[in-house]
């Protein structure tokens, strides 16, 4: 059966392709942020997944307002990345695992989950990123099927329900009849409003609660309203759902996760980034 390493979480900013471009890792602005990721990169050359699922949500690329799905998963050869500008540098073509796809679109419609399948998908910066994040040179060397989940257009789907696709997810990853190890990977986050009368808003205070939450009580934020979400993290805020999913598979594959990296610093553009890496630790003996 596959094996369910552990789970990463990453914010995802347009601009992040732009300081990569530029080289500005190093820069005062962008270090802090950059810095969450060699802790992470030791754990994946030591642990080599095989493929990452990406919960991430779209941001009018391959799904705009006039066809919405609430939960999307990629089930194509190669996603290919498009560039929405700022300076993001187009990346190769993202490797996609379609038995692993298709195993996730049974399995899930299966729990009663109605998910659209995608046999041709473009993937934005939130999918594209934390690859490039994870795997800065060369072309990326896992696998990735995009799990995608609503937060552009209401109605969205309520944070219990996003954890128990998560759960679903993680269930069927240790199902699957594969030898390969697998990693889930959560795109979005944490609190940030990039229009209207808020704004810029920003709350360090429910973001740090909902980080400890990951470590300790995954559930918390599924007490939350859609509209609770939004009040307390903002319009765009709400993408800290893909985090909940991702916590939700691991939670399904085993009770301990070990935190590996946690790292928070605020603002890059307008939003509160944070990065995370939690392993699971029964994954070793199963
Ligand atoms: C920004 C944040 C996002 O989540 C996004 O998708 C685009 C832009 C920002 O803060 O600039
Ligand atoms: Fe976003």
């Amino acid at each position: 059966m596959a094996t369910l390493i552990g789970g990463i979480g990453t914010s995802h900013i347009p601009a992040i392709g732009g300081a990569i471009a530029r080289g500005q890792q190093q820069e005062p602005y962008w270090k802090p942020f950059f810095d969450g990721f060699p802790p992470i990169r030791d754990w994946l050359a030591t642990t080599r997944p095989d493929v990452m699922v990406v919960f991430y949500n779209d941001h009018g690329l391959n799904f705009f307002l006039d066809k919405m799905p609430t939960f999307a998963i990629g089930a194509a050869p190669e996603y290919r990345n498009a560039d929405e500008g700022w300076g993001i540098p187009t990346l190769a073509p993202l490797q996609g695992d379609p038995e692993l796809s298709w195993h996730l679109v049974n399995a899930l419609v299966e729990q009663e989950f109605d998910i659209v399948s995608c046999q041709e998908m473009q993937v934005d910066h939130a999918c594209s990123l934390p690859l490039k994040l994870l795997y800065p040179d060369g072309d990326c060397p896992v696998a990735v099927v995009p799990v995608c989940i609503n937060t552009v257009q209401f109605p969205l789907p309520k944070a219990r329900r996003v954890y128990a696709l998560g759960k679903a997810v993680g269930e069927a990853i240790r199902a699957w009849d594969s030898s390969k190890k697998v990693a889930v990977v959560a795109s979005g986050g944490l609190s940030h409003q990039l229009d209207g009368e808020r704004a810029g808003f920003i709350n360090k205070a429910f973001d740090l609660q909902f980080l400890d939450s990951m470590e300790s009580n995954p559930e918390w934020a599924t007490q939350f309203s859609i509209h609770e979400l939004v009040e307390k993290a903002g319009t765009q805020g709400v993408e800290l759902l893909m985090w909940l999913a991702m916590r939700g598979a691991l939670a399904a594959a085993g009770p301990r996760v070990r935190k590996l990296h946690r790292s928070y610093h605020l603002p890059i553009s307008n939003t509160a980034t944070a990065v995370m890496a939690l392993e699971l630790v029964q994954a070793a003996s199963r």
